[in-house]
Parts: C-alpha cells; sequence; structure tokens
C-alpha cells in the first residue's frame, strides 16, 4: 500500500468535502438530509479501495451509497475509484455517494436506528483464531447493531471466501432467527446475475481459483413479508404446473 504519510492524507481528505465525510457522527439520522433526498441507504461496511461501492453508485442512481472504512489512506484510496466511475458521465462530485471514515464498533454513533435499508459485508475479515471472534463483523454483537440500524425492508449481503467465516455467520445469522436466502457456496459457478459488482478481493481470489460464498440475510418486516409471499407464489405455480402435468396423464 502506498502511503503518503498522515498528515497528507488527511490535507487530501479535508479537500474532499464533497465526497469524504471525516466526522460522521454529525450525520446520526441525518443522512438523508446530507443527500439532499429520501432514497433508500445502503452501505458497506469495510469498503477497502471502494471499487464495489463506487461502481454500484454509478450503476444506481435512484439509492444513496456510503463505503465506510477505518483507514484514511483507504478512504482516500476510494474516493479515486469513485471519481474515476463519474468521470465516464463527466460528474465530478458522485451525487448519491458519501466515504466515511468509521470504525464499526461504533456504528450506532453515525446511524439512526432504522436508517439504513441495506448493509453489504464484502470480504470482511476472517479473525480465524477462536480468541478473535468477537471482531467478526458477523459476531452476534454486531448482527443485533445492524438490525437496529435497518429499516422495514432491511436486508444484509454477504460474501466472503473464507470457509470458517462463512461457517461461523451462518450459524449466527441462523442463531439469531434471521431468514437467509439466495445462498451460495460458490458464487462464480451458480452464476451471477447481472446486478453483480466485484469488489477487489473478490476479483483477487476468483483469479486464484478460490470459491466466494455469498448469502442475503432478510431483516425488516416488509423485507421478510414480501419474501414470504414470492415464495408462495412460487409454490402455487409449481402446484399448478404438477396438477396440469396430471391431467395430461
Ligand atoms: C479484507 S478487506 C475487504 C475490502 C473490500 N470490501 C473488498 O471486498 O475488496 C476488509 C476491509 O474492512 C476494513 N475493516 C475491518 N474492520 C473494520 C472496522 N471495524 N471498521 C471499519 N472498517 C473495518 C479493513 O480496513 C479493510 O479495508
Amino acid at each position: 500500500m502506498r502511503l503518503r504519510g498522515r498528515k497528507g492524507i488527511r490535507e487530501n481528505l479535508e479537500q474532499q468535502v464533497d465526497l469524504v465525510v471525516l466526522d460522521p457522527k454529525q450525520y446520526k439520522g441525518k443522512w438523508s438530509e446530507l443527500f439532499g433526498n429520501d432514497h433508500p441507504i445502503f452501505v458497506e461496511f469495510g469498503m477497502g479501495k471502494g471499487q464495489f461501492i463506487s461502481q454500484m453508485s454509478y450503476k444506481y442512481p435512484e439509492f444513496n451509497f456510503i463505503g465506510i472504512d477505518m483507514y484514511d489512506e483507504l478512504v482516500r484510496r476510494a474516493s479515486e475509484k469513485a471519481r474515476k466511475a463519474w468521470s465516464q458521465a463527466e460528474v465530478e462530485t458522485p451525487p448519491n455517494l458519501k466515504l466515511a471514515l468509521a470504525n464499526i464498533e461504533q456504528i450506532e454513533e453515525v446511524f439512526e436506528e432504522a436508517e439504513l435499508e441495506r448493509i453489504y459485508l464484502n470480504f470482511s475479515d476472517p479473525w480465524p483464531k477462536a480468541k478473535h471472534a468477537r471482531r467478526r463483523l458477523t459476531h452476534p454483537r454486531f448482527l443485533k447493531k445492524y438490525t437496529e440500524l435497518l429499516n422495514k425492508k432491511g436486508q444484509i449481503h454477504f460474501k466472503t471466501d473464507s470457509e470458517t467465516l462463512f461457517d461461523f455467520s451462518l450459524n449466527a445469522i441462523a442463531d439469531f432467527g434471521m431468514q437467509m436466502t439466495n445462498l451460495s457456496l460458490n458464487l462464480h459457478r451458480d452464476g451471477l446475475n447481472e446486478e453483480h459488482v466485484m469488489t477487489e478481493y473478490e476479483q483477487k481470489f476468483m483469479g486464484k481459483g478460490m470459491n466466494i460464498h455469498r448469502v442475503e440475510v432478510i431483516v425488516g418486516e416488509d423485507a421478510l413479508s414480501e419474501y414470504q409471499q414470492i415464495r408462495l407464489d412460487k409454490y402455487k405455480v409449481r402446484e399448478a404446473a404438477d396438477e396440469s402435468g396430471e391431467d395430461q396423464e
């Protein structure tokens, strides 16, 4: 990683007030005001160099995006990626994107209850040693915070190369009584939908032929009823097809 020295990085970030938020706690409960609209807010916790959140913001202008990382150098790198992504439309300031310097440990100080609609956890640090399990971003203590921050349509989308982190996370999510869907143990074999946007780590691990695991977690009550209705409709369609098949025999 190219480091410019702390002072240089800070000065760079301070000059980017249109995109970078160095003190995100001041916007708790006021992110919609900052964006100037009430579009749903999607966040990535641990965005790294920011490829995913930059491309998502460009691809989906109808949503607001916030990328968060705890390292200022990564926020700076992400700001370069974001401006580059939007330069294809000759836009200097991405209108629906903010990059924030924050630690997920204190995330409840950054967002108000029900302020978010989607949380992306992409290739979160696996913390493989059992004694570090509390630091994993899918630990129950974080899941509890996420349920509070998500609104009625809230979902968590999680992908990782780490089998042990995935195993741990599925158990934590199930123990929490949360509904999972679209689970894949090998995302790139199962086929990507056209909405899929890759992260830097995803590209790196895919290049090495490693399997990517992914799951969506339905958290909000409206998201859950919608999910159940879709399941029910699919079941009815299958049942009707089975019955008409029997008639033909
Ligand atoms: C393995 S990288 C993945 C980066 C990116 N999401 C990707 O898929 O390419 C994990 C990132 O999470 C950030 N991170 C880890 N723990 C964090 C925390 N508690 N708060 C904020 N960021 C964190 C790290 O700084 C790092 O950039």
